[in-house]
């Protein structure tokens, strides 16, 4: 049987797909009890003179479904231009993975969450395995079952972790031909300093064991549009980021009451990146176990940097990363873009 065939085998009622294999490297989380590291880090954010919690703790199960439905929102231009993106150059992008030899690659995906990117990409990438990783380990659970029961042959191992820490992925990942997919403009909540560690951090044959990255990045346009797209006429995307706090307070035992805030998105021209923030709307004391931070009414948290690039500026970004044969594609509007770096 040729590699297609069982790749796209038909789901039969008699055998259901089996569940794939699951590696959570999180450990245990139970509410209240989450690694020292993480109380650490977000007791460092919160405490510090101008606050900040990254925006991976967006990620709870409500977190991933709220975002999943600001792909869904008209404003949020950026996962239909992708998508359009991809469906128009799938076959090219297929072609020049196979020019690097990559014609059934191992596809990592970083930040994988409803997997709904990397389904469409299976069937022109016929990758030898799928890998999603994910902070929100319950959801991508559920995502990679529903990986599995479209592509019931399709080695899957899902990976629960926090890869900003690191890429080092367990042993079921295999070693060869392995490709980032890092779609969606992630990589843009990165200063664009601590980017290129992560891009060199991928590429480093002593890391990621990566031949090749697939880059989705959001490109700078004009402020409205931008704006536009954070701050959502719906409230989507407002309540995507105060539902932070409720992450929060289950990571922490901390008692933040979600209305005493506001949602503010506003683009940052010289630093080229869009900033969320959540604003006290009045003089505000939230405690935690051994903490307590007092915020004056107008003061923020920044919760998120969304960093936009422009095709030269990220071909530079991967150049200086090691990455080499770099290309790219782009919707018409030059709104957003692919890249496919080989190493
Ligand atoms: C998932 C980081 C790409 O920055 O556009 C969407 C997250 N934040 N709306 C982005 C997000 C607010 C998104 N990324």
């Amino acid at each position: 049987m040729k590699f297609s065939d069982t790749l796209f085998e038909l789901p039969s009622a008699a055998a259901p797909a089996p569940t794939p294999r699951f590696i959570n490297l999180r450990g245990r989380e139970s509410p209240g009890q989450p690694p020292r590291s993480t109380v650490q880090e977000l007791t460092e954010g919160l405490m510090a003179e101008a606050a900040s919690v990254s925006p991976k703790f967006f990620y709870n199960a409500l977190g991933s479904r709220l975002f999943e439905a600001i792909t869904a929102l008209d404003e949020y231009y950026p996962s239909r231009t992708e998508a359009g993106i991809f469906q128009a150059a799938s076959a090219q992008m297929a072609g020049a993975l196979a020019e690097n030899g990559l014609s059934h690659p191992c596809l990592i995906d970083l930040g994988a969450g409803n997997c709904a990117k990397a389904m469409a990409l299976i069937p022109p990438l016929q990758p030898r395995q799928y890998v999603p990783v994910d902070i929100s380990v319950d959801f991508l659970k559920d995502a990679a079952a529903q990986v599995q029961n479209s592509f019931p042959a399709l080695d899957i191992v899902g990976v629960g972790m926090d890869f900003s820490a690191g890429l080092a992925l367990p042993d079921e990942v295999q070693g060869r031909d392995r490709v980032f997919f890092y779609p969606g403009s992630s990589l843009g909540n990165f200063q664009p300093a601590q980017a290129l560690a992560f891009l060199r951090h991928m590429a480093d044959p002593a890391q990621g064991k990566a031949r090749g990255l697939l880059l989705g990045i959001d490109l700078v346009k004009d402020a409205a549009t931008l704006e536009a797209a954070y701050d959502d006429a719906l409230g989507v995307t407002a309540a995507f980021n105060k539902n932070l706090l409720r992450n929060v307070n289950e990571l922490l035992a901390a008692d933040f009451d979600v209305r005493q805030w506001r949602h503010v998105a506003l683009f940052n021209a010289a630093q080229s990146r869009i900033e969320m923030h959540l604003q006290a709307l009045c003089d505000v004391t939230v405690q935690w176990p051994g903490h307590s931070r007092r915020f004056l009414a107008g003061e923020r948290i920044h919760t998120e940097s969304s960093c936009k690039y422009t095709v030269e500026s990220m071909t530079a970004q991967l150049k200086l990363a090691g990455f080499r044969h770099i290309r790219h594609w782009s919707d018409p509007q030059d709104w957003f873009a692919v890249f496919w770096a080989a190493l």
